[in-house]
């Protein structure tokens, strides 16, 4: 057997000729848990559909488990669906939602039974199997929702946002349920989210979308601490952005120049492809790669905001006119105070400017 779990290749949708999809390639590995992490409206939803079957795609190809999956319908492909909504069947007992689709196959009433409390077991409901789904809270529904999808047995599980509707708390702690129960099974997870902490929480992988199309893929703290555009340093969480030209090349580093630190050499592997000489790049910097104090080649600034965010402290620094965000475990810093600020410099990234418009129907939450 295949090692890919999923492969998709060159796949477009359109909807009244806008492509909501547009020529998206990605590959999911066995027993890997891959999130697709992306603005509303970005395509996330669509790209699943199409693999589990209740999308045809305009264009492309997907194939599940080495199999090419054009024409088959979404109860015949080895993947199995958990929405947002749960999507339970109010009447039916929670044993009965769960056994729903063990029944579709026509799998005797014994052994349904036999496996629908298997399931419970699984997600930690024994004993609520006489239950209708009312009788249960937001966290035990999805759990439903999450047994009913698991005991078909399916080699891809596809959720969509199926955290979505819980509040933060039994959220995290569903996140983590979610991932023990994933890798205890050695199941394929493909997570739509966008979420952009609950993605890196979870994720082997996540692949990052955007106006239809792939922004960046990568692991968690690869896609964080590496990004190659300004969409996606955005995108997973705060981010100093510093206006900067690219001066030459110097294998196997890149010259860059800007008004706060003058020239500086990052590693060509931290510099977005497609960046040369004369190019406008931005230098991305994470907040809690900032350090503040009087350290050897420290920039002057005075602090302007100081906000007590719990673990840490988050600053806001003049410096000469811009302003840079550090965020530090703790500082002894307070407003109007002058500081030093210095980073390492593998905390800088260098990355492709937005164009400045966002692509049609697509919305940050
Ligand atoms: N059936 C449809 N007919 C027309 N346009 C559609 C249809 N389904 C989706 N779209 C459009 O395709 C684009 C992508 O939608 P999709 O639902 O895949 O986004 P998403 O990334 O899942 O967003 P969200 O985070 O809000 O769920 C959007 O602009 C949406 O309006
Ligand atoms: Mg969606």
């Amino acid at each position: 057997m295949s090692t890919r779990a999923i492969e998709v290749r060159g796949l477009v949708k359109k909807f009244g000729g806008v492509a909501a999809v547009d020529h998206v390639d990605l590959t999911v590995e066995r027993g890997e848990f891959l999130s697709l992490l992306g603005p509303s409206g970005c395509g996330k939803t669509t790209t699943l559909r199409m693999i589990g079957g209740l999308e045809s795609p305009t264009e492309g190809s997907i194939h599940i488990g080495g199999r090419d999956v054009s024409g088959v319908s979404p109860n015949r492909r080895p993947t199995s669906m958990v929405f947002q909504d749960y999507a339970l069947f109010p009447h039916m007992s929670v044993a009965d939602n769960i056994a729903f689709g063990l029944k579709m196959r026509g799998i005797a009433l014994a052994e349904r039974r036999r496996r629908a409390e298997e399931m419970l077991e699984v997600v930690n409901l024994a004993g609520f199997g006489a239950r209708k789904p009312a009788q249960l809270s937001g966290g035990q529904r999805q759990r439903v929702a999450l047994a009913r999808s698991l005991v078909v047995e399916p080699d891809v599980l596809l959720l969509d946002e199926p955290l979505g509707a819980l509040d933060a708390l039994i959220r995290r702690q569903m996140q983590s349920e979610l991932h023990r129960l994933q890798r205890r099974l050695g199941l394929t997870f493909m997570y739509v989210t966008h979420d952009q902490e609950e993605a890196m929480a979870m994720s082997d992988r996540i692949v990052v979308m955007h106006g239809g199309r792939i922004a960046q893929e990568g692991v968690p703290e690869d896609v964080y601490r590496r990004p190659r555009s300004e969409f996606v340093a955005r995108f997973l969480g705060e981010c100093n952005l510093i206006p900067t030209t690219i001066v030459k090349r110097e294998a196997p580093a890149i010259v860059a120049e800007n008004a706060l630190v003058g020239r500086f050499s990052v590693p060509a592997t931290r510099v977005a492809s497609g960046l040369g000489p004369g190019d406008r790049a931005l230098a991305a910097i994470r907040p809690e790669d900032i350090r503040l104090g009087d350290l050897p080649g420290s920039i002057p600034g005075k602090v302007v905001e100081r906000s007590y965010l719990g673990a840490r402290t988050r600053y806001v620094i003049d410096v000469g006119g811009a302003t840079i965000v550090a965020a530090e475990q703790s500082s002894g810093a307070t407003v109007g105070e002058e500081v030093g600020i210095w980073w390492p410099e593998d905390a800088v990234s260098l990355v492709t400017p937005d164009s400045g418009s966002t692509p049609a129907g697509e919305t940050r939450r």
